[in-house]
């Protein structure tokens, strides 16, 4: 009898092949900037890591980081690198779209380059109260051939500004399309929010 794959194990093997060859993987620019803002402790996740650059960096800020993913190459690569850093970093081998998310769990909440819009309510209650949520991902209105050509994984305009709209802004960027497109991040937008109770 032939065994049809599921959508996890098609995911996971996609995601497996490009860890496999990719060799670069850098801590995203706009949570370097607004590192200011990170609690001086508490749980971090760092949810769809990939390689978990941004994991390794919450974790060397001082943060209990967390990396869930559903490519099990890439999870390994990242628990290598962060035994090199003397660095710990838990690592959750998930499909978290189909996994229940735990709520109130994390203070900080790390989102990079992923989107389903069906997690999003999910995501604000797996943060504690006064958790920051930081997601950056590709919009629609994007000039670099860089990153999804499928539309239902870019966003609209304001489109985080209206999903995540239970929390308090503290940063959002769109450049969109104004003034000097050599100038400036035209291909993402990002958020910055807050869980007030
Ligand atoms: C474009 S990569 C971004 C990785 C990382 N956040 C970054 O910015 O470098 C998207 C990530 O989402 C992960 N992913 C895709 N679908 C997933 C799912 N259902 N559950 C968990 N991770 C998933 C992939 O394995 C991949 O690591």
């Amino acid at each position: 009898m032939k065994v049809m794959p599921t959508n996890r194990t098609v995911t996971e093997a996609k995601w497996d092949a490009i860890y496999q060859k990719k060799d670069f993987s850098w801590v995203a620019d706009f949570l370097l900037e607004n590192s200011f803002l990170l609690p001086r402790q508490g749980k971090a996740l760092d949810l769809a890591s990939g390689l978990g650059e941004n994991a390794l960096f919450l974790a060397g800020q001082g943060l209990e980081s967390h990396a869930w993913d559903i490519s099990s190459m890439a999870l390994t690569r990242l628990k290598k690198k962060a035994a090199q850093k003397n660095l710990v970093i838990a690592v959750k081998h998930t499909d978290i779209v189909a996994a229940k998310l735990p709520k109130n769990e994390f203070d900080v909440i790390v989102v990079c380059r992923f989107l389903d819009r069906s997690l999003s309510h999910a995501i604000i209650d797996c943060l504690k109260p006064d958790g920051l949520l930081f997601y950056k991902t590709y919009v629609k209105e994007k000039i670099a051939v860089d990153g999804p050509g499928n539309p239902d994984f870019l966003l609209d305009r304001n489109e985080l500004l209206n999903i995540f709209n239970p929390l308090t802004v503290v940063a959002y960027r769109e450049n969109s399309r104004l003034g000097d497109l050599t100038c400036g991040d035209r291909n993402e937008a990002y958020f910055i929010g807050q869980k007030r109770h």
